[in-house]
């Protein structure tokens, strides 16, 4: 349990629970009607099951009558308090509409709160439409080595890993990636993975020569990867930073996860790039803040879904003026001792610099097609709330795409829309980040770890493919 006192609610539980419905009868009566078959069943199919079943992530099997009543109170609580289930993006129409959105509106809420009051009733018993485990089937698998990370330490990673291994791409022709899955080998410290596309011939994003790894202006990819795992021999791949280590020039990055994603099948009949000659660097974000959960070996698996033909390119953008101010000289700061910071940018379509998998620059004709299909905030633990707004021409006004009321950094996935946002070379998105300083005594400062902090909206875009 995260937040909140456990004990003193299995306390509660005990009150409520033990109580079985005496109580119920005096109000409006309809509390005693609640049952799990009748009522709660029914809900806990579409919002809960997939996590909250035999061998799934979530605490308790909520599938089974007994354990349901036992968690009642435990149920009502995290659902009343939006911790449960885990969607933190405003989902009651005033902002964006979401695919497959698990939040819960008032009248599931009350009749929640109806079932746990009239003592949590079993009613008829009937049978429960487990939701399929929330797996890939028929993937690609992509094995990581096996790895011990170890904190890097410094101000950026203090207790954190970020580590990148480099695969093959595994395809005998161009291909296309439609969806993902992330199998955590350590489901405790596997913090995020992102799996991105570089092209090994393609020139590094070196703009001058690299002392560090003593390369020339003008290396190639596959030089500066190679320099980079060069740096610890024993062990595979490489500490990296942000994206894919410092000079890696990433061309697209198809698969952002963290705990509680689940399975990601790309929108819009899209599909991201695979070039044989490709590789993926896929990152692993290790959160090693608990000393307990030192010495573990990861083994990770990346399932990609990879369709040999697709209507649409599908096309991704990173942008966090707070992160990319740290290459400023004086890079951006939040002020500490603030209960609310804000940390505001705006950016157009252009200034995404949109490649296609070739790595040319999209023209205006194509960007005129460009749809915005899904976005994922990302802050680090001082973040409060997150808003982005988009304003599709200039004609029109800015309109409300992704609201977070109540960030968790524990719960961070990529919110799909059910109809994309139509936009053009000249659309503009406009990203407000609030965070909470007030326990910091210095300025916050941009960065990966998660003592630092970022402001990133990765988007989800796709184009026609021609
Ligand atoms: C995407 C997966 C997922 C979904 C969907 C989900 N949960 Fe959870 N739930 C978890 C995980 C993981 C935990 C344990 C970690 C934590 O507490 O953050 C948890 C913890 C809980 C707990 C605390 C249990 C304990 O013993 O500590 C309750 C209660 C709960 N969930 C209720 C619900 C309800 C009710 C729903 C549906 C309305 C729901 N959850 C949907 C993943 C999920």
């Amino acid at each position: 349990m995260r937040k909140l006192g456990g004990l003193a609610l299995v306390a509660s539980c005990a009150t409520a629970c033990a109580d079985n419905g005496k109580s119920a009868d005096a109000g409006t009566g309809t509390p005693s009607e609640v049952t799990y078959w009748q009522d709660m069943v029914p809900l806990f199919e579409k919002h809960c099951l997939q996590c909250h079943q035999e061998g799934g992530i979530g605490h308790g099997r909520f599938d089974v009558y007994a354990e349901a009543k036992e968690h009642a109170a435990l149920i009502r609580h995290y659902t009343t308090a939006r911790e449960m289930p885990p969607w933190d993006a405003t989902s009651d129409g005033s902002c964006g509409d979401f695919r497959g959105s698990l939040a819960l509106d008032d009248a599931q809420l009350a009749l929640i709160d109806a079932w746990v009051e009239g003592g949590a009733k079993e009613g008829t018993p009937g049978r429960v439409n487990l939701p399929a485990p929330d797996r890939l089937q028929n993937a690609s698998d992509y094995a990581l080595p096996s790895y011990a990370p170890v904190e890097q330490g410094g101000v950026l990673a203090e207790h954190d890993d970020y580590h990148c291994f480099l695969l093959d791409a595994n395809v005998d022709a161009e291909r296309f990636i439609t969806g993902y899955d992330i199998v955590p080998g350590e489901p405790e410290i596997v913090h995020h993975v992102l799996v991105m596309v570089v092209d090994p011939d393609a020139p590094a994003d070196l703009d001058e020569a690299s002392e560090d790894l003593m390369l020339p202006a003008g290396a190639t990819n596959a030089e500066v990867m190679a320099a980079l795992d060069a740096e610890s021999p024993d062990e595979p791949g490489w500490p990296c930073w942000g994206q894919a280590g410092e000079g890696v020039f990433v061309r697209s990055t198809p698969a952002v996860w963290a705990p509680g994603q689940g399975v990601v099948h790309f929108p819009g009949d899209s599909g991201a790039s695979l070039r044989p000659t490709d590789k993926l660097v896929v990152q692993v974000h290790y959160n090693l803040h608990d000393p307990e959960l030192h010495g573990k070996t990861d083994e990770t698996h990346v399932l990609l879904d990879i369709a040999d033909h697709v209507p649409n390119l599908a096309l991704f953008a990173v942008p966090d003026a707070l992160l990319e101010s740290l290459f400023d000289d004086e890079p951006d700061t939040l002020e500490p001792g603030k209960e609310s910071v804000l940390y505001s940018f705006k950016r157009t379509v252009k200034e995404l610099d949109l490649e296609d998998s070739t790595g040319n620059a999209l023209a205006a004709s194509r960007l005129a097609e460009l749809k915005l299909w899904g976005v994922m905030p990302h802050m680090h633990e001082r973040g409060r709330k997150f808003q982005m707004r988009v304003q599709s021409d200039a004609a029109s006004d800015p309109a409300c795409a992704v609201d977070v009321q109540s960030w968790d950094f524990h719960w961070q996935r990529m919110y799909f829309y059910e109809k994309p946002w139509e936009l053009n070379a000249d659309s503009q998105f406009e990203i407000t980040c609030d965070y909470d300083t007030s326990s910091e005594q210095a300025p916050v400062t941009p960065g990966w770890g998660t003592n630092n902090e970022m402001c990133l909206a990765t988007m989800f875009f796709t184009v026609p493919e021609r």
